[in-house]
């Protein structure tokens, strides 16, 4: 007797312990209610030269201030064994020179008296990252002013300056003339640099010393980093904005992103200094400035390689407003607006137009198909309207079919965004840039904000957003899992939107780890490898797994947004016809959800379930551990038209089921 009643304490425990250790909710995902079509540009990127985006980052040129026009024109350049301002009787010495005209004037003369006493070293962005085995494309111009110089030798060398691997050039001109050569590295190190040692004496001119990998993507010479494209490519994003960002506007207006010195020749691109380079005193980056080999070409073909729409954003003749805030008066924004038509010319226009003839040039005569123009970044206040609306008057004027996206400012409310909120939608703004860089829990609060807009005017972009595990610019903010996991449940909210919300990209996008100037951003690499962080793979989850419509997906008659700490949206993938329920687990417990998929298909019995989780909110991915927070894929089985998932603590999970 006594026995019986153990095996009867036994049984209930058993039977109550799932209930103690996960909450159930159940969750309807209506198939045969699509509410919208999901925007193919819905999850994209956004790219600004922040913290080495561009030159010491995705483009791949490995030498820095190849052309010597830095303000300090030998900064990166090293003379270990000579003295600066004298010529040394053992030795030699740079002096920088300057053509009369020229867009980039300045250019090197080498005076030699003893060749073995002297070199000349290139630092590199942080160093080099030279692989070995992998072959490097050197370049460079030269002039011989004496016939004493007949070798310069150029040589990778280590961290304790051994040489590893190298090639040499035999000069033979007294004109300027370009110079190539090939050569392999014999060790793997990330801080290489490059020595360049002559034979002879003599006086002899350098300009344009350049050096990239050979393997670059899509094998292209003097092309981009092929990691760090792999990696934009692997989001599959559906749109890239180009070039910022604060970079777009300028700390002056002299100093705004200017195109159309972007493109053409890689020589006749004016360098100018990049404004991150003394934004921030706790990071000043004096070596930073931009050569624009990625520049607008560039960037449109890098789009294209990665089936995005390109979505190029505009000065709108306001300097940064958190720098000078420069204004162009209205009477003198012709040049401005014909810059942006100019734009367009160079995306799309026949290849006997002024502009389409230097796309065509540039070896794509085919038009880029670009939809979308951006005008102004974080501007605010009447100052912006009034330009925007000259902007907006010209292009629909000449390209009536060119959607215009257009800003709210920096901050996602308060009076600035309040007024443009007004001001946009008496111009009838079509597609609208809000920014948000705001702590976790915002996030998390605020997965309804687009719940209750305004569905009869303009569409959301959400052009920057990344949660601040401690405040907006502190060096201190950290990738970790609570921002990435907090991005995921706000995500579900953009996503549930997505009848008014349009476009979205994280930002910023790149940092490299010895040279940022704010974090967090998405990827971070050094001068070899590269890695995504958490926020990575909640945007890759997200973007991968897109879909072609919304599907409602509720929880006793409410959207999912944070009931019991659980933040869920639904999409149907018309290609696949497969059903992607995404779900975020924001809490500390396991939680039990029970899927009724109402109105399916036949589905079939097995789901690919993918979660990317960690149990520590704290936790990053990093240089070593790269893939520490990433996702796990395993199948669950799908029973009628039902299934049960079990939600990890502090997971986003993501349900694909395919209907027959
Ligand atoms: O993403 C970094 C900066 O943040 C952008 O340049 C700017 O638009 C925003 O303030």
């Amino acid at each position: 007797m006594k026995k019986n009643i153990l095996r009867v304490i036994a049984f209930s425990w058993a039977y109550c312990l799932p209930f103690l250790v996960s909450a159930q909710s159940t969750f309807q995902v209506d198939v045969n209610k699509p509410a919208s079509d999901v925007q193919p540009t819905m999850w994209g990127i956004f790219f600004e030269d922040i913290n080495f985006a561009a030159d010491g980052g995705l483009y791949a040129e490995m030498v820095k201030n190849r052309s010597f026009e830095f303000d300090a024109p030998l900064m990166g350049w090293l003379q270990p064994n000579s003295d600066r301002h004298s010529l040394n009787e053992n030795s030699g010495m740079a002096t920088i020179m300057k053509e009369e005209d020229g867009l980039n004037p300045h250019f090197a003369r080498i005076e030699i008296n003893n060749s073995s006493g002297y070199v000349l070293i290139n630092e590199g962005f942080r160093g080099m990252g030279v692989k070995e085995g992998a072959k490097y494309d050197l370049s460079l111009d030269v002039r011989r002013l004496s016939d004493g110089i007949s070798k310069i030798n150029f040589q990778f060398i280590d961290e304790n300056g051994n040489g590893i691997g190298g090639t040499s050039i035999s000069p033979d001109s007294k004109d300027w003339k370009t110079y190539e050569a090939k050569f392999t590295a014999s060790k793997t190190t990330e801080k290489a640099k490059v020595r360049i040692t002559f034979e002879g004496t003599g006086m002899i001119e350098l300009d344009m010393i350049s050096v990239f990998p050979e393997d670059t993507w899509k094998g292209r010479p003097k092309g981009l980093r092929k990691d760090l494209v792999q990696l934009l490519y692997d989001l599959q994003p559906g749109f890239l904005r180009f070039p910022g960002g604060c970079i777009v506007e300028g700390r002056t207006l002299a100093k705004r992103y200017q195109w159309k010195k972007t493109v053409g020749d890689i020589e006749d691109r004016k360098m100018i200094v990049n404004r991150w380079n003394t934004e921030f005193a706790h990071r000043l980056t004096p070596d930073y400035f931009q050569s624009f080999g990625l520049g607008f070409f560039e960037y449109f073909q890098l789009a294209e390689d990665l089936g995005a729409a390109p979505l190029p954003i505009l000065s709108c003749g306001m300097a940064c407003q958190f720098n000078t805030g420069e204004l162009v008066p209205m009477d003198e924004l012709d040049p401005y607006v014909q810059d942006a038509l100019d734009l367009i010319e160079f995306a799309n226009g026949p290849t006997d137009s002024k502009w389409g003839k230097i796309r065509a040039d540039m070896g794509h005569p085919k038009p880029f198909g670009l939809k979308y123009i951006g005008v102004g970044n974080e501007q605010w206040g009447p100052d912006y309207f009034d330009r925007l609306k000259v902007f907006m008057e010209a292009i629909k004027g000449k390209y009536p079919d060119m959607i215009i996206v257009s800003g709210t400012g920096p901050f996602p409310d308060g009076e600035h965004f309040e007024y443009a909120e007004k001001e946009l939608k008496k111009l009838n703004a079509e597609i609208v840039d809000e920014h948000y860089y705001r702590p976790p829990q915002w996030f998390l609060d605020h997965a309804d904000r687009y719940d209750s807009y305004d569905r009869n005017s303009y569409k959301i972009f959400a052009g920057e957003y990344a949660a601040q595990s401690v405040a907006i610019a502190s060096p201190d903010n950290k990738n970790n899992w609570q921002c990435a996991m907090s991005e995921a449940a706000y995500m579900t909210g953009l996503e549930r939107n997505a009848d008014v919300v349009y476009m979205t990209s994280y930002a910023p996008l790149f940092a490299h780890v010895d040279a940022w100037q704010w974090t967090p951003d998405l990827i971070w690499f050094n001068n070899l490898t590269s890695y995504g962080t958490p926020n990575y793979y909640v945007q890759k989850l997200f973007s991968n797994n897109r879909g072609t419509q919304l599907l409602p997906i509720s929880s006793g008659n409410e959207p999912v947004k944070g009931q019991s700490g659980l933040y869920a949206s639904a999409v149907l993938d018309g290609n696949t016809n497969e059903i992607i329920v995404k779900m975020v687990n924001s809490t500390e417990n396991d939680q039990t959800v029970n899927i009724t998929f109402n109105g399916a298909g036949k589905l079939d019995s097995e789901a690919v379930l993918t979660v990317l989780k960690s149990d520590e909110l704290q936790a990053v991915n990093s240089i070593d551990h790269p893939k520490a927070i990433s996702p796990t894929d395993s199948s669950q089985p799908v029973k009628g038209n039902k299934m049960n998932i079990s939600l990890p603590a502090y997971s986003l999970s993501v349900i694909k089921v395919k209907q027959k």
